[in-house]
C-alpha cells in the first residue's frame, strides 16, 4: 500500500485486500483497546459492495483468530423507506447477511434506521439521541455513491444536515435497480444519518473500489466542498482517512 497526496489530503492507495487488512487492523485495534478499558467500541458501518471484502476480513479474523465483536456497538448510516427488516434487499437484512450472522456480536447492540415509522422525524431524532447515548461513533466506514453521497446524504445536502427522511436522487435509484430486479421496486425514499452526523465521530473512512468510482473519488478528496459533492466535506475531518485501490485512485 503507498500513501499519495491529492491536494491537502493523505490518501492510501492499494490492492483491495491490502486496504482490508488495513481498516480491520484498524478495528482490532479498537475493539481489543475498548474491550481493555471495559468499554464498548461504537462502529458506525456501512451496506453496499465496496465494504464487503472488508467485512469478509471481520469474520476471518473472529473466525480463525478469536476477534470478539461481543463489545461493539453498531449503528448502519442508512435504510430504505418501506421495506421491513425481513425484506431481503433491507439494509438490516444486508449487514445481518454480510457480517453480524458471522461474528458474536450482541443483537441488541445493533442499530439500522428504521425502515418503515409513522413518524420519521421522531424516528430520526431517536436514532441520533441512541448514538449519544452510546457516546457518539469511535469509527465511521462509509463508501461513495456515484454522485459522492455519503450514507443517503445525497447531492445538495447541508454540512449541517442531520438523521432524516430523503428523497433518492435519481442516480442512487439506476444504480440500486439490477438488485431490485428493476427501477420500478427500488424504494424513493430512506432515512439516513445526516453530514453533521457522520463527522462527528472519531474517526471516518471512506473506501472507493473501481473505476466508475475515479471522477468522483478525486472530486471528493480535492474538488470544492460543498452540497454539490456530500462527500468533499469530509476534507475537513480532523481524522478522516481515505482509502482507494488503483482503479479508484487511477493509478
Ligand atoms: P457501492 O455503494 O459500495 O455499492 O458502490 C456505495 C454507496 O452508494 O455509498
Amino acid at each position: 500500500m503507498k500513501k499519495v497526496q491529492i491536494g491537502s489530503q493523505e490518501v492510501q492507495v492499494g490492492e483491495v485486500d491490502e486496504l482490508c487488512r488495513v481498516l480491520a487492523d484498524e478495528v482490532e485495534s479498537l475493539l481489543v483497546a475498548r474491550a481493555e478499558q471495559g468499554k464498548c467500541a461504537v462502529l458506525g458501518l456501512a451496506t453496499g459492495s465496496t465494504p464487503l471484502p472488508f467485512y469478509d476480513e471481520l469474520i476471518r479474523r473472529h473466525r480463525e483468530e478469536g476477534l470478539s465483536f461481543a463489545n461493539v456497538i453498531s449503528f448502519n448510516l442508512d435504510e430504505y423507506e418501506g421495506l421491513g427488516r425481513d425484506h431481503e434487499r433491507s439494509y438490516w437484512c444486508e449487514m445481518w447477511r454480510n457480517l453480524f450472522d458471522h461474528v458474536d456480536v450482541k443483537q441488541e447492540n445493533v442499530s439500522v434506521p428504521p425502515s418503515v415509522s409513522d413518524d420519521p422525524d421522531r424516528a430520526a431524532a431517536k436514532y441520533e439521541a441512541a448514538i449519544q447515548a452510546a457516546g457518539g461513533i469511535d469509527w465511521q466506514l462509509l463508501g461513495i455513491g456515484g454522485e459522492g453521497h455519503i450514507g443517503f446524504n445525497e447531492k445538495g445536502s447541508s454540512l449541517n444536515s442531520r438523521t432524516r427522511r430523503v428523497t433518492l436522487a435519481r442516480k442512487t435509484i439506476i444504480d440500486a435497480a439490477p438488485s431490485f430486479g428493476g427501477e420500478e421496486n427500488v424504494p424513493t425514499h430512506a432515512i439516513t444519518m445526516g453530514v453533521a452526523s457522520i463527522l462527528e465521530a472519531e474517526r471516518v473512512v471512506l473506501m472507493a473500489r473501481g473505476a466508475s468510482k475515479k471522477e468522483i473519488v478525486h472530486r471528493a478528496i480535492c474538488g470544492e466542498v460543498g452540497p454539490e459533492v456530500p462527500a468533499s466535506f469530509l476534507q475537513n475531518h480532523i481524522n478522516v482517512g481515505w482509502f482507494l485501490d488503483g482503479d479508484a485512485a487511477g493509478s
